[in-house]
Parts: structure tokens; sequence; C-alpha cells
């Protein structure tokens, strides 16, 4: 199948990358030429395991190419994807902002050529891909296309594994020429078993809303009742393991910690707020579970600001990991945008250290930080360590070593890497999150 692949952000880039390694012969194209011009001489703009070498050997091996001129591929493509970014919109009011969308549905359209299959890639609000196929018809009446939706279910860091092995693909069609395309698309995964769930464009647009929602949900669930476990006594990661055993919970996405953040979980939800709004319906579940996310923050600067001994003043505080999870330089709603402004407004002192996102996280938060270059070097001198993305670099500290290099043996824990009773035994003023 030729497929193009316009957007080459963090979706498009990933999909396209793995559609060549299923052996389709792909084109990504993206209107920032000097990004274009980065990836032909193999340079990718975002840190994700593995997907500079699945770039590199598909560029090679003549299926993968990158351009800005849409008419070099559109004309003879059999499925063209549409995954531009849809970040919320600059009123602030959570709405996603969908004019890269529809500007990439004009300009598509007059290159179209035979039938072809039109794919929203991108997470939109029900209702955009029909719009989608509005504004090409409009634009171009000649056109023979049908419109697909098929949401995307990859997690940063771990996006091309999530692809190759998906527990489901979900494709929103109404014609059966397109189910077909998607399906050949797809055939390699169909091929191992993977679930197709074949829909209408409406059910597939606000499934992916449903998935990040429910999972947004969970984690602000399990971060309450660590909330609870810390005053009653409880330990979080023993009752996340014994609900989740239960088939029905499920035992991933139960792991408590300084609130979820990224590109993805903040922004849905929001959208699926106003989507829901829109129509008159609640969504109440939902609305919490975002109150709770951003309470959990701002629960985080207390409980440093408590093992400081009330007050961070003038103290020295180390941060372990900036990006909002591991294996990503992303920084988008990452916690701790939120959490070191707010401690270093209080006077605190900030030494950071990040494996991968120095230099995005310079873009996110306020001047007066001082960035290191290892975890050792952040903890030297400091009255607190504050482990507050679970890198594994930080997984197998030496400990002995930090705690001989602090002011003070403070460590607050906010991903529950290390266990309090071994804390304790080497000497440490240890916190973690929902274990007393
Ligand atoms: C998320 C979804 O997991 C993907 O399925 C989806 O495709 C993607 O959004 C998207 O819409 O594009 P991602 O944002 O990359 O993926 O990262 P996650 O691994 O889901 O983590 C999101 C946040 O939740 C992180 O801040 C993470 O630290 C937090 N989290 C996750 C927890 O606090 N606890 C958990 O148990 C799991």
């Amino acid at each position: 199948m030729h497929i193009t692949m316009i957007g080459t952000g963090y979706v498009g880039l990933v999909t396209g990358t793995c559609f060549a390694e299923f052996g389709h012969t792909v084109t990504c194209v993206d209107k920032v030429e000097e990004k274009i011009e980065k990836l032909k001489k193999g340079v990718i703009p975002i840190y994700e395991p593995g997907l500079d070498n699945l770039v590199k050997k598909n560029v090679d091996e003549g299926r993968l190419c990158f351009t800005s001129d849409l008419a070099v591929s559109v004309p003879f493509s059999d499925a063209v994807f549409i995954a531009v970014g849809t970040p919320s919109s600059r009123r602030g009011d959570g709405y996603a902002d969908l004019s890269y969308i529809y500007q990439a549905a004009k300009e598509v359209a007059p290159h179209l050529n035979g039938y072809t299959v039109v794919v929203d890639k991108s997470t939109v609000p029900v209702g955009t891909a029909r719009q989608v196929s509005r504004i090409i018809k409009e634009t171009n009446p000649s056109v023979d296309i049908d419109i697909a939706s098929n949401p995307e279910f990859l997690r940063e860091g771990a996006a091309i594994a999530d692809f190759m092995r998906p527990d489901r693909v979900v494709i929103g069609v109404e014609t059966e020429r397109a189910e077909d395309v998607m399906r050949e698309i797809y055939k390699p995964l169909y091929i191992r078993d993977t679930p197709i769930v074949s829909t209408t464009i409406e059910t597939a647009e606000l499934a992916k809303y449903a998935a990040n929602a429910f999972l947004a949900v969970k984690i602000s669930f399990i971060n309450e009742i660590a909330n609870v476990c810390e005053a009653v006594n409880a330990n979080v990661t023993d009752i996340a393991k014994a609900i989740g055993m239960d088939g029905r919970i499920g035992s991933k996405f139960l792991h408590p910690g300084p609130g979820y953040g990224g590109s993805c979980f903040p922004k849905d939800t929001l959208a699926l707020m106003r989507i829901v709004q829109e129509n008159g319906e609640n969504v109440r579940v939902v609305e919490a579970a975002v109150e709770a996310n951003s309470a959990q923050k701002a629960r985080m600067v207390k409980k440093i600001r408590e093992m400081l001994g009330g007050s961070e003043a003038g103290k020295t505080i180390a941060i372990l990991g900036l990006t909002f999870k591991p294996e990503t330089d992303d920084m988008r709603d990452a916690p701790s945008a939120t959490i070191i402004p707010a401690l270093l407004e209080k006077g605190a002192k900030i030494k950071a250290h990040d494996p991968k996102g120095i230099e995005e996280a310079k873009h996110y938060l306020p001047a007066g930080i001082e960035y290191v270059q290892n975890a050792y070097e952040a903890a030297a001198e400091a009255d607190c360590v504050v482990l507050m993305t679970e890198w594994n670099q930080y997984r197998a500290l030496d400990l002995e070593r930090i705690k001989e290099s602090m002011n003070a043996p403070v460590f607050v824990d906010l991903r529950n890497v290390y266990e309090p009773q071994k804390m304790k035994e080497l000497g440490f003023q240890y916190m973690g999150v929902g274990r007393k």
C-alpha cells in the first residue's frame, strides 16, 4: 500500500515509520521544512526509544521518505493519514484546537487522485472526521474519497512496542471499500491475531477519549486511595496488588504518584468534558478525576514542605526526573512544571537532573534552576531529594553515597521506587506516596 502521513509529530512519525516496517511505502509530509531536512539526515526531533534505528532502516530499504510537498505522494496514495497536532485551544477553555486538521484537509484536497481513504489519526472531537470529509469535498468536488477514524493508543516511551503489539486496533468507517483498505494496512497485525474493532466513525472518535479518560480516572482513584492510606496507616502498593488481581479491575495504571501529566490525559479529559457539555450530558467522574489530579500535585508540594520541617525557604532540593514519565523528553503538563515553581516561590533552591529532558525542561520551568549531570551531583549538599520521575537510572542509586553527600538525609519518593523499611534502615527520613 502507498500511504501519506501528514504531520511528523509524535504520532505521525511513529505511525508512519511502523507502517513502513510493515512493508508499506510511506511518505511523511510536514510543512516545517527545517524538520523535514533534519529527518532526511536522520535527525529525529523527539526522543522515543528505538525510533531512530527504525527510521534509518526503513529509509535505507526505500520504504520511508520525508517531504514538505504533498504533490509528491498524495496522488499515488491508497490512504492519507492526518496526524497533525490538536492542542488545547489557546482560549484556555479545554476545546481542542482543530485548525491544523482543517488546514491539512484543505491542502490535501487538490492533490487527491483516484480512490483514497482519508484517515483521521489525531485525537479529535466527535464529528471532526465528517467535517474533514466536507472540507475536502468542498475544496475539490471531483474527489473519490472515504473518511475513516483510526485513533492511536500509543504510550510515549513504549510507542513502537505498542504499535507492533497493540491490544486492539479501532477503525471507524462507513463503507466496505474503506474498511478493506484499512484492514489491508493493518494486515500484519491481523495475521498476529490482533483484534480489529470495526465501528462507526463517531464511535471510533469517542472511543479514544473514553480510553484516555478511563485511565485518568483510574490514576486519580489510586492517588486518592493513596492519600487515605497515609491517613489510616495502610499501604497503597498492597492495596493496588489486592484489587488489581481482580480481573474486572486489572493491575495496570494503579501506580500512585504526583498526578498524571503528558500531552494526552490532561488535554483529552478536558476536551471530553467539553464534548459532553455541548451535548447536555455529564461526565462527573472525569471532572472529579481532573480536580483530584490538580489537588495531587499541590499535595506533593505540601509533602515536600513537611519533610523539610515546615518550610522550604533557603533549602536546597534535589529533583530527580523532570519529564512527565520516563523514556521521553516530553515536558508537556509534567507534574514537575507545577511542583518546582511552587517550591521556588517559597524560596527553595533547586538542583535538577533528568536523563533526557533537561533541554526541553528549560522551556517549561522558571529561571534559576541549577541543572546537573547526574543524581549524585543533584543530591550533593541538598536538604532533600525528591524522586519525581521513575527513570531506570534512579532505581538502583548508591544510596549510601547519596546520604553521605547530603546536608540532611531526607528522601521524598513520589513514585514509590524504594522500600520504606530499607530506607529507614539506611538512615533516611523517607516519605513515599500512600505508604507511611
Ligand atoms: C497515554 C495513553 O496511555 C495511550 O494509550 C494514548 O495513546 C496516549 O496517552 C495518547 O493519547 O496519545 P502517554 O500519555 O504517553 O499515553 O503516557 P502514559 O503511560 O499513559 O502515562 C500518562 C501519565 O500517567 C504519566 O504522567 C504517568 O506518570 C501517569 N501514570 C500512569 C500514573 O501516575 N500512574 C500509573 O499507574 C500510570
